[in-house]
């Protein structure tokens, strides 16, 4: 349910493997694989095709439709239409594993559509639309999800398909670990630069340090702790980022190894102009510390910047978000 970046790569590669896979989208994307199948491809070199006879492609739920398992792949902003889209045409108690980053989708589905059976998953690498009906994982990883009964005879067919999956007894920690990361989405997008320039820069990575920095407090009080998604442990991840560039390539080289021209997709949201997942990431902090009496003041300060973008368009250097963000002087680009 949602054709877009990951509903192809993950419906894609099950549907390569054997599995009967309806992928439900939009006319841009279905045309675009009308006619041209689908291709995917990764940064291990592998390629898969899918031949445009072989899709079976619906711009709306299929009426009838009884799937054993559906994932729910539209961005967050687009989660409550969707729910309720399935919700109306699907049997009660049908399995609905949410792929959406951020951790209040599934809250907001079942609040949409309490009839269907919803699970939290998580996708760890990124995937870009190269061109229509080309789809590219740029970065690695194995897909994360609650257990539940309805997900682990599913394990085996994901695994054939090249979609390892672990399923956790919690899924929040791993969600937070992920939404840690994401974080630097909205200091990628508000830079304008490529991921990889933005990275190499000092006063950008201060500035995701310090939305880092305030999670990781806020979730420290929630007694939260955040899963490792990368190989640093999040609590050094910070630090890490404030290091002065030579040493940042040297400990951060697993982290720098990105196509030169690879943006976060909220970069593309806002230039775009489409709602971005700032409410899911910045937002879900901000939440959190809301509920513990707390204030998220970095956080909420990105997030603004964000959501007024369409208003002012303003692209920030390292240091002119620094200030915005109120944090001192940063260490200069030289770094
Ligand atoms: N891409 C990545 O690398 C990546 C990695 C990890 C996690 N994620 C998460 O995965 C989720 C999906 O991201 P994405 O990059 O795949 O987004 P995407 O490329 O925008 O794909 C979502 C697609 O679903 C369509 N859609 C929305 N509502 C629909 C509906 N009711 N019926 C049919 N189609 C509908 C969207 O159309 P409209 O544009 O018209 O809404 C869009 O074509 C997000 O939560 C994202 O954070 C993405």
């Amino acid at each position: 349910m949602g054709a877009g970046s990951i509903g192809c790569w993950l419906g894609g590669r099950l549907a390569a493997a054997g599995t009967a896979v309806q992928l439900v989208g939009r006319p841009r994307v279905l045309d675009a694989l009308r006619r041209n199948g689908l291709t995917l491809t990764d940064r291990e070199g592998g390629r898969t095709e899918v031949p445009a006879d072989r899709l079976q492609l619906f711009d709306e739920v299929p009426a009838g439709a009884r799937p054993s398992l559906v994932l729910l792949c539209v961005k967050s902003g687009a989660t409550a239409d969707a729910a309720r889209q399935l919700g109306d045409c699907l049997p009660a108690g049908t399995p609905v594993l949410s792929m959406q980053n951020g951790l209040s989708n599934v809250a907001t589905a079942q609040q949409a559509a309490p009839s269907l059976q919803w699970l939290p998953g998580m996708v760890p690498y990124n995937v870009a639309e190269l061109g229509p009906g080309r789809f590219h994982r740029g970065t690695e990883g194995v897909l994360a999800a609650q257990d539940h009964a309805a997900l682990r005879h599913w394990l085996p067919r994901f695994h054939a398909a090249g979609l390892p999956m672990a399923l956790h007894a919690d899924l929040a920690p791993v969600q937070w670990g992920k939404l840690l990361l994401n974080l630097n989405n909205a200091v990628n997008a508000l830079s304008g630069l490529p991921l990889r320039a933005q990275l190499l820069d000092r006063d950008l990575r201060g500035c995701t340090a310090a939305l880092i920095a305030e999670t990781l407090a806020v979730l420290g009080r929630a007694g939260i702790r955040p899963a490792k998604m990368s190989p640093l442990p999040p609590a050094w991840v910070p630090s890490v980022l404030r290091l002065p560039t030579p040493l940042f390539r040297i400990v951060a080289a697993r982290m720098l190894r990105i196509d030169d021209k690879a943006r976060s997709s909220m970069a593309d949201d806002l230039a775009l102009g489409r709602t971005t997942e700032v409410d899911a990431l910045q937002g879900e902090v901000i939440r959190l510390a809301t509920s513990l009496g707390l204030a998220a003041p970095q956080n909420a300060c990105i997030r603004a910047l964000v959501l007024d973008w369409p208003t002012r368009r303003e692209r920030f250097t390292g240091v002119a978000l620094q200030q915005a963000m109120g944090l001192a002087a940063g260490p200069g680009t030289s770094g």
